[in-house]
Order: C-alpha cells, then sequence, then structure tokens
C-alpha cells in the first residue's frame, strides 16, 4: 500500500522589531532548523518588514469581497501564509509583560478571516464559528524571550495565546519562554557560549517534536525551562554590564 504523506507547514511570525539580529529570532531559526530536519515545510517571517496597519475596528473586511480590509498593506499576503499553515508560531520579545505592539497589530488584523456569526464551544462559552478560511485552523506554538530570568515572568503571554487559541478554534501544542533571554546574544567566542551551543540543541529537538508529533514530548519540555546560569550570576552580570554603560 502507498502511504501517502503530507508535508506539514509550520509559519513563524516573529513580532520582534529587532527583526533578524533580535534573541527571539535565535530561538525561531533554531526550532524550525529542527522542523525542516525531520521534513517540515517552514517559513520564518519577520513581522517587522512588513507593512501592517492597526486595525481601525470598522469591521469592513467582514462585508468586502474576499474579507479584504480597507488598508491596502501587506497583511493580505500575512493572512494567506497563516491560514494555509498547519501550525503557526507565535514569536515575541516579552514587552512590558506582553506580547510585542508589532505582532499584536498583526493578530488584530487577523480578525479579518474570523466569521461573524457566534456559537458555543464544548465548554459552553461563545466563540465565533469556524471561518471558511480555515479547514482546521493552525495550531499554535508561542515562542517568547525576555531579560528577567524567570518563566514566571511569561504569565499574561501564556494566559493571553490560551485565551486566544480558544477564541480561535484551535490548540496552542507548545510554549517556549526563555528568561535570561540577554544570554542569547552571547558572542560565539564568549567563555559561556557552550550554555547557549547546548540550550539551542534543546530548541532544535523542540522543533523535531513538533513537526513530528504536534506537541512537545515532556524531557523536551524539562530541559527548554532550565535556567541557563543561575539567576545571582545572571543578574550581577546585567549590573556590572549597566553600571559601566551608565558610570564608565
Ligand atoms: C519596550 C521593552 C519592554 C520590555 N519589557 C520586558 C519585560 O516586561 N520583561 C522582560 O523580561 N524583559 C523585557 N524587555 C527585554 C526584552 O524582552 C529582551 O531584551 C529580549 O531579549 C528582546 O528580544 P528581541 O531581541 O527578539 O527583540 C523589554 C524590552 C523592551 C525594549
Amino acid at each position: 500500500m502507498i502511504q501517502t504523506y503530507k508535508q506539514i507547514k509550520i509559519t513563524a511570525f516573529n513580532g520582534s522589531p529587532r527583526g533578524v539580529n533580535g534573541n527571539t529570532n535565535k530561538m525561531i531559526v533554531e526550532i524550525l532548523n529542527g522542523a525542516k530536519e525531520v521534513g517540515a515545510e517552514i517559513e520564518n517571517i519577520l513581522l517587522s518588514e512588513y507593512n501592517i496597519n492597526h486595525c481601525i475596528g470598522c469591521f469592513s473586511c467582514w462585508v468586502n469581497k474576499g474579507n479584504r480590509c480597507r488598508f491596502n498593506d501587506d497583511m493580505q499576503l500575512l493572512l494567506t501564509k497563516y491560514y494555509t499553515s498547519d501550525v503557526v508560531i507565535y514569536g515575541t520579545p516579552l514587552y512590558m509583560d506582553n506580547v510585542s505592539g508589532i505582532l499584536k497589530a498583526f493578530i488584530d488584523r487577523s480578525i479579518a478571516i474570523i466569521c461573524p456569526y457566534m456559537e458555543k464551544d464544548n465548554a459552553g462559552e461563545y466563540r465565533h464559528v469556524r471561518s471558511k478560511f480555515f479547514k482546521e485552523p493552525p495550531k499554535f506554538v508561542v515562542v517568547s524571550n525576555g531579560a528577567f530570568p524567570e518563566n514566571s515572568q511569561f504569565q499574561v503571554v501564556a494566559h493571553y495565546f490560551n485565551r486566544l487559541a480558544r477564541s480561535m478554534d484551535t490548540e496552542v501544542i507548545g510554549e517556549i519562554y526563555r528568561g535570561q533571554g540577554l544570554l542569547l546574544a552571547l558572542p560565539k567566542h564568549d567563555e559561556n557560549r557552550q550554555i547557549i551551543d547546548n540550550y539551542n540543541t534543546i530548541l532544535n529537538r523542540a522543533g523535531r517534536d513538533i513537526a513530528e508529533k504536534l506537541e512537545l514530548k515532556d524531557q523536551t519540555k524539562r530541559e527548554l525551562v532550565k535556567p541557563l546560569v543561575p539567576y545571582d550570576v545572571y543578574i550581577k552580570n546585567i549590573e556590572r554590564y549597566w553600571r559601566k554603560v551608565l558610570e564608565g
């Protein structure tokens, strides 16, 4: 019997204003590489390189042919990439305990491909009826990093994407949060670089898990949340850095 194999398509939407040089991108690149190595089709979209207007709440997209927004910017293209994906990775630096403005603007504009009608979900809570754009809405993976060390710093982001997944009739299949994110930018020759190289190996494994199983294995999850260095060492180094910048 001939096995038919559908190649899984994973698209990352990265909302960091620092784009290709940012720490979020460093994480996403490793995850996508892992997914690609096991056969996934991948695309890494740096939203900072696209023209995305803020939603103005006119709802013309719900009326216009083809759900076209009144703004003729890059969102039409980006939304096509979104709804033709099996998995979307939402990438964001932690910004004031939340997602970046660029990512939020992108997410708000995805209202264009939502169906206006409402229905109850399995828990009896209302959401929109599944839109004609989705055979199956893409599953979510969240990738974020922040300067503070603890994973608790990502509570708002985690809660937000789990609510958004419910609203979009899908599920979050992976959450990858990196406190101490500033360490991701350690230069290649730094004496502590091995720590980041090891972490990148775990990110690669996470990408493989997502592409192969649509979930993170428990072992991968456990390794992803380990601190890169002890918190007090990290905080001392940050302080040393800023004292040098501010006081010479
Ligand atoms: C406007 C702004 C707000 C930030 N807010 C937080 C925050 O609430 N918590 C945190 O841990 N880091 C915060 N940071 C630090 C960034 O998350 C951190 O520098 C991250 O590595 C940036 O990722 P990127 O290089 O992909 O943009 C903030 C940085 C900026 C510029």
